[in-house]
């Protein structure tokens, strides 16, 4: 370890919490503002300097901007338009099906609700609006109109812990994003394609899809952008362990205010 980096002081430590606290899942981006290549390159090079269990660095990316973008968009629209005319077709372009959990409880369910109302309810879309619903959900398959699309794959080999350094690494790049003027967002979305995006890519047999990741300058006349996704407070998420003479206590129940 170099001594300069034990020693180091951030000289502005608000930029640390500005770059954490105006990151926001950006679904509109300028579609006419191209990223230089050395941008995308600076950024994913600074990421690496995630820590990942036993400096395994799992992550594999692919940056896709122009014609390959443009037809991995048409390829994985093609794909979903025939699952809106046939969903038993959802099972044959998965390539890993559990990146959500098979059943939702209590209160991850609440909160994805919520988030999902919040945004039809933005831009006016009301239950049961079906059609106006799948437009939204196919924003997605355009990468929100940004010139950059991110792919992120991993060998199968790998564990549980592998996820865990991917999402650090992945929250780098979001980050880095913002010091460059540039927004992002992550997009499990394409997750269903698996079997359409990794031949695209030319992906070996033995990598999985982790998700992909939309990265451009945001669009800052859509109303979109200005959804404020809640969080709970500490205290809902945080257990102090306290001694109390022989026992340990730890006070509230998860999901709890005290
Ligand atoms: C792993 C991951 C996958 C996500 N996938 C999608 C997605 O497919 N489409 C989307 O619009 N947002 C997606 N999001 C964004 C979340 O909905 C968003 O992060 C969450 O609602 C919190 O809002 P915020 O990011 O604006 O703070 C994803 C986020 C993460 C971390």
């Amino acid at each position: 370890m170099s001594a300069s980096r034990v020693a180091a002081q951030i000289d502005d430590p608000d930029s640390v919490l500005a770059a954490i606290e105006t990151r926001f899942a950006c679904r509109a981006f300028d579609r006419n503002r191209p990223i230089d290549r050395e941008v995308v390159e600076d950024i994913l090079r600074v990421a690496s300097r995630s820590a990942s269990g036993t400096n395994t660095q799992p992550w594999k990316v692919y940056v896709l901007q122009g014609q390959p973008r443009d037809d991995l968009v048409a390829e994985v629209l093609a794909a979903d338009d025939a699952v809106s005319d046939d969903p038993n077709l959802v099972a044959a372009y998965r390539d890993d099906p559990d990146f959500y959990p098979s059943e939702w409880v209590s209160p991850y369910i609440d909160r994805k609700r919520q988030n999902g109302w919040s945004l039809y309810g933005l831009l006016g879309i009301a239950r049961g609006e079906k059609e106006k619903m799948r437009v939204q959900r196919q924003r997605n398959y355009h990468f929100f109109d940004a010139p950059v699309g991110l792919m992120f794959t991993m060998d199968r080999v790998m564990g549980r812990g592998s996820f865990l350094d991917y999402g650090m690494f992945m929250q780098n790049i979001m980050l880095l994003a913002r010091a460059h003027g540039l927004h992002t967002c992550p997009q499990a979305a394409w997750n269903y394609y698996g079997k359409v995006i990794l031949p695209f890519l030319d992906a070996g047999p033995d990598e999985t899809l982790v998700c992909g990741m939309a990265l451009g300058y945001a669009d800052q006349q859509m109303i979109v952008n200005t959804l404020q996704t809640p969080r709970e407070p500490l205290e809902v998420f945080t257990r102090w362990v306290e001694s109390s003479g022989e026992r340990i206590v730890t006070g509230h129940q998860f999901g709890e205010r005290p």
